[in-house]
């Protein structure tokens, strides 16, 4: 009998992180032993060249959103650009203008929470939002829960879990509606989805480069100049870099890294898009036949291409993470510590404390094929029926 099986472990985890693209590798490289200068160096040549890499990076970065090079700012990833965001823009807010509150939703992710937790014992008053059965915000709650004394609204894009993509264009109108600042965790989204921070409305947005085939460590917040002009307090005192936002010298070849990165992503998303959403919607109609108790998690159509996230009733997710030895998917989010936690994002939907353990998140991504799906498809048959 001939199997599928391939001898290396397959990766179907592409919302946890992505594997560096080979193309921003080579794009990385000169800068970190031949262009090595200090980047804030302005006085001579070895500095002005590894500046002139940050500003490239920036403005491809800038150009993926339809926002200004000098309106990004880099990071080490979206945890430090969704802190600086939340806690900068409510902390700036309440000392100039007396705004006092902060309104996220429950199936954030945890970096966005814990801000808006920390802000909490600060004594801000946060409202955290629920979602719907799908995943979705209600735009009634939301409208009722946004007041001129809101700082700041964040709302992620995609959710890392459940793959399902937010009402960006009304949330924004809303949030501008009220005077509230519109942060907008677009981890999960940036390179993914188009995203334009005008027909958004959105004032702050958080970027990460590992979630786009660029490297680890580097982010990117956008921060909207003009129509509001956005004002933060930073986190970190130095030597005022980034505008004095983020302190600290930049990595050169990470900026050139997630520069190349949004580039790339430019040039083969809507191509890229078509191609997962073939596979995954492939996926998921060969379980459904083959496996007809399972069911899916999210909505199904409001959700980006490459993410699947299932329920096999009466099957705990460690369990069948146990038996697809060879399959690397995930119980709910591995952004976190590793600790297997219920699934906030699973509660969030409503479900019960069974189907919430029994979540399985499977990410397609730039490097799988064909393959990769009729093994993992195999796989996941063999896994729930051999139990
Ligand atoms: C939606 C979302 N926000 C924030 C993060 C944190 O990003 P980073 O790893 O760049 O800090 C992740 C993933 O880890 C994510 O999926």
């Amino acid at each position: 009998m001939t199997s599928n099986r391939p001898s290396r472990p397959i990766y179907l985890d592409y919302q946890a992180t992505t594997p560096c693209d080979p193309r921003v590798v080579d794009r990385m490289m000169p800068y970190f032993s031949e262009i090595f200068g200090n980047p804030h160096s302005a006085d001579h040549r070895h500095g002005w060249d590894a500046e002139a890499a940050v500003d490239a990076a920036r403005g491809q970065v800038a150009a993926l959103i339809g926002a200004k090079p000098r309106e990004i700012v880099f990071t080490s990833g979206a945890t430090e650009s969704n802190n600086l965001a939340i806690k900068g823009a409510a902390r700036h807010r309440r000392a100039t203008e007396g705004r006092t509150r902060v309104v996220t939703v429950a199936s954030e992710h945890k970096c966005v929470l814990e801000s808006a937790a920390r802000l909490e014992r600060e004594g801000f008053d946060v409202t955290y939002l629920p979602v719907r059965p799908d995943g979705l915000i209600d735009l009634a709650a939301l409208e009722a829960a946004l007041d001129d004394k809101v700082a700041v609204l964040s709302v992620m894009a995609v959710n890392n879990e459940i793959g399902v993509i937010q009402p960006l264009e009304e949330i924004g109108r809303l949030a501008r509606a009220a005077g509230a600042w519109f942060h907008s965790d677009c981890a999960q989204a940036f390179g993914k989805i188009p995203l334009d921070v005008d027909a958004l409305s959105i004032d702050l947005m958080s970027i990460s480069g590992h979630k786009i085939y660029g490297p680890k460590g580097i982010g990117a917040l956008y921060i909207r100049a003009r129509n509001p002009k956005v004002a933060l307090e930073p986190l970190m005192d130095g030597g005022g870099q980034e505008r004095g936002l983020r302190s600290g010298t930049l990595p050169t070849p990470l900026c050139v890294g997630l520069g190349a990165a949004a580039e790339i992503a430019a040039n083969e998303m809507t191509a890229e898009g078509e191609r997962l959403r073939a596979m995954r919607d492939d996926l998921w109609d060969r379980l459904r036949r083959d496996l007809p108790q399972v069911t899916l998690n999210g909505d199904a159509d409001r959700r980006i291409p490459g993410n699947l996230n299932l329920t096999v009733p009466g099957l705990e997710s460690a369990e069948l993470l146990a038996a697809l030895d060879g399959l690397s998917v995930s119980a709910g989010s591995a952004c976190s510590s590793g600790a297997q936690a219920a699934s906030h994002v699973l509660q969030a939907l409503g479900h019960d404390p069974a189907k919430v353990a029994a979540g399985l998140r499977i990410g397609l991504g730039r490097f799988t094929t064909r393959a990769d799906i009729d093994a993992a498809h195999e796989m996941l048959i063999a896994a729930v029926s051999g139990r």
